[in-house]
Parts: structure tokens; sequence; C-alpha cells
């Protein structure tokens, strides 16, 4: 198959009335929204979910988000929609936040991978609004990687991973956030964080008071299960193998440099631009990911610098660990589970 690129900004209808057509055809589209570019398919065209599963080589039990553009468009999804989630709606939507309700039976289980939950968002980008409407309401989309690959924040990582296995790729430029967007179940008793995202726990508290986060979230269990299907997977694993280390920046710095001395593999080392002069610079590559003081930059720098030390056959890689308050949560959650869990503090190792 040969796939379609083509750049977009907003007011790029004719792009919008082809990619509408592929997906009420049942075809896939990939598109940027502010937190990763997703791989869109009619959310109610089983064909399409089994397609978007086959694409990106992803277990078909792993649930998909339906993104929706308009708030009536919650009517055909759910007949059980709590109060709630108007009130998170009217705080987050359009934006990084992805809310589980119960389904109505007419949403295909292709989609909802065999549950009776469905996973909704509203995304906060022109192209991918515009792209729902155009498609007619419901786009099925995950994360546009190959599964088991990083999720992209950019076209080109996209063609890297599905050039030639879907119809269309909407090229709208880098995304805004780059860690996939907050999931939170509210078709249980307690509203519960099943992923962290840019919208925090205490974010989610303000507007609808106490919000349980998943156990598992933030450490490797061995009996606890992940709640969310998909992030029972080894997700965002990069090639080489990946160490987070823990403690004060000189001793951490310590610590990385002489590991990459004993070691005769390509190193590759991720660290903040406040630590970073503290590297030796020795024909390895070393990534900043940001300041410490912008968790932002940090974010969206993490799954590039990734799919960069693959690119570049790095075999080991030494990261500083960050802080976890506030969305600094879903930034160690995604470079934890890069990591396999494997953090050393640096502390108790002297
Ligand atoms: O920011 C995002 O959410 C991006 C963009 C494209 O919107 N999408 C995304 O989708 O990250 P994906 O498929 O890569 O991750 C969706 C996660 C998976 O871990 C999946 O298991 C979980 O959401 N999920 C979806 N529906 C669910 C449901 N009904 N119950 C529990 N977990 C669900
Ligand atoms: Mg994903």
């Amino acid at each position: 198959m040969e796939t379609l690129i083509e750049k977009a900004g907003e007011n790029d209808t004719a792009v919008y009335e082809k990619a509408g057509a592929i997906i009420k055809n049942g075809g896939l589209v990939a598109f940027p929204t502010e937190t990763v570019y997703g791989l869109g398919g009619d959310a109610f065209n089983p064909d399409s979910s089994k397609k978007i599963y086959a694409a990106k080589g992803r277990p078909s039990d792993n649930p998909l988000i339906v993104h929706i553009a308009e708030m009536s468009a919650l009517d055909k999804l759910s007949d059980n929609i709590p109060e709630i989630l108007y009130d998170l709606a009217d705080a987050f939507w359009p934006g990084p936040l992805t809310m589980i309700i119960k389904k109505k039976q007419a949403v295909p289980s292709e989609t909802t991978g065999g549950l009776d939950t469905v996973a909704i968002r509203m995304p906060d980008h022109p192209v991918a609004l515009q792209l729902i409407r155009a498609g007619g309401g419901y786009i099925a989309a995950p994360s546009a990687n190959a599964s088991g690959r990083p999720s992209p924040t950019l076209a080109s990582h996209v063609e890297e991973d599905l050039n030639g296995r879907i119809d269309m790729i909407i090229d709208g430029g880098e995304v805004g956030i780059g860690i996939e967007s907050t999931i939170v179940d509210l078709s249980g008793d307690v509203p519960m964080i099943l992923r962290p995202g840019y919208v925090t726990r205490d974010m989610l508290e303000r507007v609808i008071g106490t919000v349980e986060t998943d156990p598992t979230l933030m450490k490797k269990t061995e009996g606890g299960r992940p709640k969310a299907p998909g992030m029972r997977y080894r997700h965002y694993a990069p090639k080489g193998d990946m160490q987070i280390f823990a403690g004060e920046m000189s001793s951490v710095a310590e610590t990385i440099n002489k590991r990459v001395r004993q070691s005769s593999r390509r190193c590759g080392i991720l660290c903040s631009d406040e630590s970073i002069r503290l590297y030796d610079d020795k024909g390895i590559i070393i990534r900043s990911l940001g300041s410490r003081t912008d968790l932002r930059s940090v974010a969206l720098n993490i799954y590039r610098a990734l799919r960069e030390f693959d690119d570049e056959g790095i075999e080991e890689i030494y990261a500083e660990s960050f802080d976890t308050e506030g969305f600094g949560q879903a930034v160690m959650n995604r470079m934890l589970k890069a990591a396999g869990y494997n953090i050393i503090n640096t502390e108790e190792t002297k």
C-alpha cells in the first residue's frame, strides 16, 4: 500500500475531504494531536479497528481511545454518562484527558478490546478536530507507533514505523505535549487514574474531589495487574538497555561517568540542562531533555531522544531521574516503563 503524506493546517479543506473519505471507507489516517500522533480509523467500523491492530502489530485485547470533536457525540457512545464526566469535560476538554465510561452496545467490541467500557477523548488540536469532523465524528486512535516503539511526536516518526501499512499521514508538525493523555476511569465507584499525563491528580481532584491512582503505575509489580490493558505491555521500549539513576546530581553524574568508562558498548546519556556539563564527552551521545524547572520540555523530548538513540545504534542508555511531583509523575512513568523499571539510587550504592 502506498501511504499518502500531506502537510496540513486547520484550513486545508481538501486534505480533510480526502482524509475523511478514507476514514469513512474503512481506511486508516495518522494525525497529530496535542499529546502524540494518533492512528485513526472509524470507531464504529469493526474492520477499521482490526486494521489498526494489524498495522501497529498490537494485541487486539488492548482497547482503543475514541476521539470526538463535539459533546453531542457522547450520546452514541454511552447511555450511562456520569455527571463528573461533564464537570471534567468543562475543565479539560478539548485537552489531554481520556475518560472511561460504560459503553453502549453499538460501540464495536473490536474497538474496546472486548470490554464493556469505552475510553473517550476530545483532543485539543485543530488538525485532529478537523479530521474527526470530516471522518464522521468518531475516530478510534491509539498512538501511531509500531507496537513496542516510543509514541510519535513528529510525522516522520509515524513514517518510520508505519509507511506502507496505512493509507495516509497528515503532517501537522511537532506535537505540543509529547506524552500520551491522562486516562481516568469513571466506570467504578471512585474515579481512578490508569495512566498519568499532563492533567495531574491534583488538577482532577480540584474539580471532582477524591481520585485514586492505579497503584501499579510507578513500580514493577509481581501480582498487581495494571487496569489499563495497554499499561501491561512493555511499551516505549528503546532498543538499548536503559537504566535510570536517582540521587544528588553530582553523585548521579559520577556513577554514570564511571559506568560509561567501564563499558565497551555504545552508550548514550539522557540528562538535564543543569547537569550536562558534568558528563565526560568522549565520543558518546549526551542529550539533555531540557531544564529540571521545565518538565514540559522534558516530556516533549523524551520519546524523540529514545528514537534518536535507536537510530544511532545505542546499546546502553544511562538516564537521570526526574522529580515525580505533579506532571513529573507522568514523565517518570514513561521513563520507568522504557527502562523496564530499572532504577538505581546512587546514594545507596556508593
Ligand atoms: O494521548 C493519547 O491518549 C493518544 C492520542 C493519539 O490521543 N492515544 C493513545 O492511545 O495513547 P493508546 O492506544 O496508545 O493508549 C490507550 C490506552 C491503552 O493503555 C489502553 O489499554 C487504555 O488506553 N484503554 C483504552 N480503553 C480502555 C478501557 N475501556 N478500559 C481501560 N483501559 C483502556
Ligand atoms: Mg500507545
